[in-house]
């Protein structure tokens, strides 16, 4: 597909020049140019200059985009899409005072999910995430990653991941594939936790490899859930099998689950709303990416993840949205980088690299995606403002005008 995209007021490329990610300093640089056009051929970025200095080759569709903004489509690393009924009456209980954790421990939380999922149909399921994932796209998120863990035992989570699979191969959108197994403890299971540890280990990890299933494996790595020592023989056995760990990390309790992750080298570690000194120290001498949840704060009314001393420290950070029907029902990465910029000190500079280039490194991917680069995959967004300060300061709204997926216009 060849497109020619010309008269944009600020292209903000996220330029990294070959780096896989921005830390410190370099997050607040976007390289932007203004009066800038894009030349896309066959779904590649192949110019990218002021208006004037690219001419577009004859009979190319042309985009004039009139003084807009265009920003790298969005990747939004950390969701859990693919799920069956919703949650709203545990909503209505924490607005009048009830915890998550009392809700969990009352039998809601993430078996109450298990439940409407395992009833489901894969059709069903198919369906419902397809839709969201139409939503995500309209909001301006060109990659998504999927975790499975609604399903809990291997023919449900298996279930899951198939859906998964197939919304890979038909949809628009580029997805990634998480195997959460280790969400929580299924009811079978909730007199030997140790055997369901086990039978991920011996029997799910090595189905998931073979069949290719899945990229990456996730742990919710909690107090009440998934304690250090299981975490380590899921991210042992993994890694074992080429799978590549992240980890849902110090978001009720700091207790070690960050330096664990950054110890094994996961791509990711997310949430880290407890995140302290001990954590911010382990990831500083590794590789593993910060991946931080806003919305999950707003939504629970839980303090932020500690996103500045993060940057301060010179960690890769990403913003993702943790899109689920528990803890966080908002699937818009716009409104992620208003909350990075309110509440928790960020730019709206750091807010786009932490959502662009640093996410597609979340996900081992931003060799191909997460900048406006010549080489890399034409994935743009043209928004409906003059200045890309406007995205997160005017909130709550979808300011997207067009998307650009592999260098296709999309309908909708
Ligand atoms: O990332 N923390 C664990 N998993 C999800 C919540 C899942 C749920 O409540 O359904 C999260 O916040
Ligand atoms: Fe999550």
């Amino acid at each position: 597909m060849n497109l020619f995209i010309n008269n944009i007021g600020q292209l903000v490329t996220v330029a990294s020049h070959g780096k896989r990610v921005k830390t410190g300093i370099d997050m607040c640089e976007l390289h932007i140019l203004s009066n800038a056009s894009l030349l896309i051929e066959n779904g590649i970025i192949t110019a990218v200059g002021k208006n004037g200095e690219l001419t577009a080759p004859a009979d190319i569709d042309e985009i004039n985009a009139e003084g807009r903004v265009v920003i790298p489509g969005f990747v939004d690393s950390h969701t859990h899409t693919v799920f069956a009924g919703s949650r709203e009456n545990e909503f209505a209980m924490r607005s009048e005072g009830k915890t998550y954790q009392e809700i969990a421990e009352a039998g809601g939380g993430i078996l109450s999910t298990m439940r409407a999922t395992r009833e489901a149909t894969k059709h069903n399921l198919y369906k419902f995430a397809e839709r969201r994932l139409n939503e995500m796209m309209r909001n301006g998120t060109t990659t998504v990653e999927i975790k499975s863990g609604y399903g809990l035992s291997p023919e449900a989570e298996m279930n899951i991941l198939e859906v998964i699979s197939d919304l890979k191969r038909d949809h628009y959108v580029t997805i990634a594939a998480t195997f959460l197994g280790a969400h929580a403890f299924p009811p079978e299971y909730k007199d030997d936790k140790q055997a369901y540890v086990d039978r991920i280990c011996d029997y799910m990890l090595p189905y998931i490899a073979e069949k290719k299933l899945a990229t990456f494996v996730d742990v919710f790595c909690e107090l009440g859930y998934f304690d250090l020592k299981a975490t380590e023989q899921i991210i042992l056995e993994s890694k074992r099998l080429g799978l590549i760990p992240k980890l849902h990390a110090d978001q009720l309790n700091a207790f070690g689950a960050v330096e664990l992750g950054a110890k094994h080298h996961a791509i990711s570690v997310d949430h880290l709303e407890k995140t302290n000194e001990s954590g911010i120290a382990a990831l500083k001498n590794s590789e593993t990416i910060a991946t931080v949840l806003p919305g999950c704060s707003l939504f629970l009314n839980h303090r932020y993840a500690p996103a500045r001393s993060i940057i301060d420290a010179g960690i890769p950070l990403a913003i993702a949205t943790d899109f689920n029907p528990g803890s966080q029902m908002c699937s818009s990465m716009q409104m992620m980088m208003t909350l990075a910029c309110t509440q928790m000190q960020m730019t709206p500079a750091e807010a786009i690299t932490a959502a662009t280039l640093n996410a597609a490194a979340a996900l081992g991917l931003s060799g191909e995606i997460g900048s406006i680069e010549i080489g890399k995959q034409a994935d743009v967004v043209l928004y409906n403002v003059h200045d890309y300060r406007t995205i997160p300061y005017h909130y709550g709204i979808n300011h997207v005008w067009k998307v650009v997926k592999n260098g296709v216009l999309l309908d909708f």
